[in-house]
């Protein structure tokens, strides 16, 4: 039998990218304490479902606004990823309060509960949406980790889950600096990919609704797409290279909207589509070579929604 790897804690266990995350974590042989906010909730069945799991999962209760619930989840740990945080799928009514003191003050506490626990390092899981609202960024430049959205201009665009992931990920990068806690970032853009959990999680929502919902017309958009089993593995890869630093941006693959429609209608021509698109011209560029530098490969682009069509129509969200 493979030796144990130690024990370390997700934050955020029940979530789309988390459970890929204990997943992985469970199949290297990780002991995992994973936090969930409601205990015995079918939202968190499928995690028990995971190989390895009856030896090696602990369900703690935390939410990371309660400092010693996440402490207790913290506490014997050597490793720490911070995934927790809200991502909503529709504007919310208080921002302040649902989106960023969850993000921000969240983030706080996981990190004084790792610093107090002697924790060797902690990966947080910030996001794209900290590194793209830059309207300063040189527009033929492609955007690598020294860009960061400028948190004025996400206030001002109202971009209130942008403004709270670089407000998270600036107030995270303070604390490392002041207490010399080992922390790296991995900013993934667009998750896409089969999914866990039995509820949806707001980024699946566009690709579901690009296969359900029939419309007229939509933009050409380029979207920045990576597979949550490939974010999974970044994220270990941080944690487990000693020679993992900073930030890391976390994309895969750009492709275009219509191109994807295409690909998908060549393998499952029923589904009820967009007709027709319009142009825009997007801008945005990004890198993740220092994550490919680190030893990180992705999948070829086909399988990402594939496999996500394919779980969403197991999990009967395509009936
Ligand atoms: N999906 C993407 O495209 C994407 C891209 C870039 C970055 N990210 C980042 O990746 C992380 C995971 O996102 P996801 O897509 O997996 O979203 P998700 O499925 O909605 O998961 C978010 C998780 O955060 C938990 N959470 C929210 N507020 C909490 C609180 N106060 N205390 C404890 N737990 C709390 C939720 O717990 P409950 O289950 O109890 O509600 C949920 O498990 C987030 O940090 C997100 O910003 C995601």
């Amino acid at each position: 039998m493979a030796a144990e790897k130690g024990i370390v804690c997700v934050t955020g266990a029940g979530g789309f990218v988390a459970s890929w995350l204990i997943k992985h974590l469970l199949s290297k042989n990780y002991v995992v304490h994973a936090t969930v906010r409601q205990p015995g909730d079918p939202k968190y069945a499928h995690l028990s479902t995971f190989e390895k799991a009856s030896e090696n999962l602990r369900l703690f209760t935390a939410d990371i606004l309660d400092y010693s619930s996440v402490q207790s989840a913290v506490e014997g740990c050597i490793g720490v990823f911070h995934v927790a945080s809200p991502v909503p799928s529709t504007t919310v009514a208080n921002p302040e309060e649902e989106v960023i003191e969850p993000a921000v003050s969240g983030t706080c506490n996981v990190l004084k509960a790792s610093l107090e626990s002697k924790v060797k390092r902690v990966v947080f899981v910030s996001s794209a949406s900290a590194v793209v609202m830059n309207p300063t960024w040189p527009k033929d430049q492609v955007m690598d980790e020294n860009c960061w959205s400028d948190k004025e201009y996400c206030r001002a665009t109202k971009n209130w889950y942008c403004y709270a992931k670089t407000e998270a990920e600036s107030e995270a990068w303070e604390f490392a600096k002041r207490s010399g806690l080992d922390l790296v970032t991995v900013c993934p853009t667009l998750v896409w990919g089969p999914i866990l959990q039995p509820t949806l999680n707001a980024s699946t929502l566009p690709l579901l609704r690009l296969l359900k919902e029939g419309l007229e017309t939509v933009e050409n958009k380029l979207r920045m797409i990576v597979d949550v089993r490939d974010v999974a593995e970044a994220l270990i890869l941080t944690y487990e290279k000693p020679e993992a630093e900073g930030r890391y941006i976390c994309t895969a693959h750009e492709v275009k909207t219509k191109s994807l429609v295409e690909m998908l209608k060549s393998i499952y021509p029923n589904y009820n589509y967009p007709k027709n698109f319009t142009e825009v011209h997007d801008q945005i560029r990004l890198s993740s070579e220092k994550l490919r530098r680190l030893g990180w490969s992705c999948r070829p682009l086909k399988e990402t929604p594939v496999d996500s069509v394919e779980s969403y129509r197991k999990a009967g969200f395509l009936d």
